[in-house]
């Protein structure tokens, strides 16, 4: 490639660069999990599971706190970048390659998260009721399942750039993530990440462009009633404030969602009786507060 071309790839084909331009989020997020873990969960909190943990991040730290971590991913970089990782730092966490949208674990965990947007590459409302629901199937009874993305409030602007820059040893990473397209009725944003990467004399351009599915606070409201086995706890955004949750309503962006498995597995309704499954539906804990 000439110099200054830019490489047009999938930046997760990418690993080292994704996570350094990620890591230094790493430490705040793992204790807002564990705080999570230990105001909603309703017994002690040892197997996590990372649905799309890509390079690990998560994985890897709370893998050293002393959990017992799951984590799975479609990109193969991804997946062997972590496994060096931990075999490198002398950790042990199960990882394997799976769809968000189709996957099963052997043991149920205590807790399941995602923090970072990735549930929005799931670009139908039935990949992402499925993702929901083998999530749910993937917990213990009580389990939680913290679920972190940008909602867009309706009158938000479509223009919208980021830009921001991470340095490590002698690589430095510029992270530019634009959004091109916003198409509402489909409900589906186009955004391009241009990486810069400098390591010594060497210097790499990288453009993606790749989808994201839009939520609004009432559209993810709407598609959480169709998963009854999850119910929604409290909503916080991205400075992770565990004493201080948050209205869910569209002034809200950067959202992270803690969702928690019923305690009692069986159905709450008879299958005869619609009358009465319909009001237990709106009697959902937590509905009042969100406006159901
Ligand atoms: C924004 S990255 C987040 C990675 C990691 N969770 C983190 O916080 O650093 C999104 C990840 O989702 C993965 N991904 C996208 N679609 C997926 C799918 N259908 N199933 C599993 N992983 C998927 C990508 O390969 C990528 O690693």
């Amino acid at each position: 490639m000439g110099k200054g071309a830019v490489l047009q790839a999938d930046w997760y084909d990418y690993p080292q660069y994704y996570d350094l331009a990620f890591r230094s989020e790493t430490p705040a997020e793992a204790d807002f999990i564990e705080a999570a873990c230990r105001k909603y969960g309703s017994a002690e909190t040892r197997h996590l599971l990372e649905p799309a943990c890509g390079t690990g991040r998560l994985v890897t730290e709370l893998a050293a706190r002393g959990y017992q971590v799951s984590g799975f991913d479609l990109s193969q970089p991804s997946l062997r970048y972590l496994r060096r990782r931990l075999a490198r730092r002398g950790l042990q966490a199960t990882v394997f390659h799976a769809d968000m949208a189709d996957f099963r674990l052997d043991s149920p965990a205590d807790a399941a998260y995602s923090t970072f947007d990735s549930f929005r590459h799931l670009l139908t409302e039935q990949a992402a009721r499925q993702h929901l629901q083998c999530v749910a199937d993937s917990l213990r009874p009580g389990g939680l399942y913290l679920l972190g993305f940008h909602l867009l409030p309706p009158d938000a602007s479509d223009e919208c750039t980021e830009r921001w820059t991470e340095t490590r040893g002698r690589t430095r990473v510029t992270v530019t993530l634009r959004v091109l397209d916003t198409d509402r009725r489909r409900r589906i944003e186009t955004l391009r990440v241009c990486l810069l990467v400098r390591s010594g004399e060497r210097v790499l351009r990288l453009r993606h462009d790749f989808a994201f599915r839009m939520y609004t606070a009432r559209q993810f409201r709407r598609l959480l009633a169709r998963v009854p086995s999850l119910e929604l706890c409290d909503v916080y955004d991205f400075w992770y404030e565990i004493d201080h949750p948050l209205e869910l309503n569209d002034e809200i962006s950067d959202t992270v969602f803690v969702l928690r498995k019923h305690e009692d597995p069986k159905p709450q309704w008879t299958l005869h009786d619609s009358r009465n499954r319909e009001r237990k539906h709106l009697k959902r804990p937590g509905a009042d507060r969100f406006g159901g």
